[in-house]
């Protein structure tokens, strides 16, 4: 994975069709998304429940791109190995998942993937700062995690401007995940994000049988997006 600033749109399967996530992920790919953003939780750390380690597993050779894992689960420590023996690229936890994040970010580094650390939106960027040298990605939670097709928060685009402040020439993408779409995306994107997450904003309209509205869906977002960037 080379590290660039250009917008990359990475679909949420929480948005697909659950009973066919190979073909979602393979759709959304042929129609033009830059990474595949898969959400794991685990009805404790978030009060919903999806897949776990063995689901990328098998969902990994249907997505040629980056796997894009978003952990919202807690304890992360003991399953870092089985996300990434399942092939991700990059590997999220939560700052609020526990005591020791710190910790974390390292192993998933020493499991020899990218690490990514995610905010909540009542969480400040006081604690990030001691974290940006483990760090190869941000993820600016826009709703409270849980579940997709809620409104974005637009508090949360301060936080992204100070963390793009502080982040400063360090290679560490600014990823935002919730309630992304083709009015809110220009606004994260003029904020310092890079990466939009977007679940409901992509799937909307299509489905693997008919998957060109993907295509127009992620067009219109990156778009948008781009503009912003003037
Ligand atoms: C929320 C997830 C998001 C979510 C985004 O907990 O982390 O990735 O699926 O969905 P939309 O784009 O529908 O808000
Ligand atoms: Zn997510």
């Amino acid at each position: 994975m080379l590290f660039n600033r250009s917008i990359k749109i990475a679909p949420s399967i929480l948005a697909a069709d659950f009973a066919n996530f190979g073909a979602e992920c393979r759709a959304v790919e042929a129609q033009g998304a830059d990474w595949v953003h898969i959400d794991v939780m685990d009805g404790h750390f978030v009060p919903n429940l999806t897949f776990g380690a063995a689901m990328c597993a098998a969902l990994r050779p249907h997505i040629s791109g980056v796997m894009d894992v978003h952990l919202m689960i807690a304890p992360v420590d003991p399953q870092i190995d089985a996300f990434a023996l399942a092939g991700a690229d990059i590997i999220t936890a939560h700052l609020e998942a526990g005591p020791h994040i710190h910790r974390t970010l390292q192993a998933i580094r020493g499991a020899g993937k990218k690490a990514g650390l995610a905010l909540n939106p009542g969480t400040g960027l006081d604690a990030v700062e001691q974290l940006l040298d483990l760090t190869d990605l941000i993820c600016v939670m826009t709703v409270n995690p849980g579940f997709g097709g809620q409104s974005f928060i637009a508090s949360q685009l301060g936080k992204i401007s100070n963390l793009h402040r502080m982040i400063g020439d360090r290679p560490i993408h600014i990823e935002v995940d919730g309630g992304v779409t083709s009015t809110t995306a220009p606004l994260a994107v003029a904020a310092g994000a890079d990466v939009l997450v977007a679940g409901s904003a992509v799937f909307i309209g299509g489905s693997v049988q008919n998957p060109l509205p993907y295509g127009h869906n992620i067009r219109t977002i990156r778009a948008a997006a781009e503009a912003a960037l003037g």
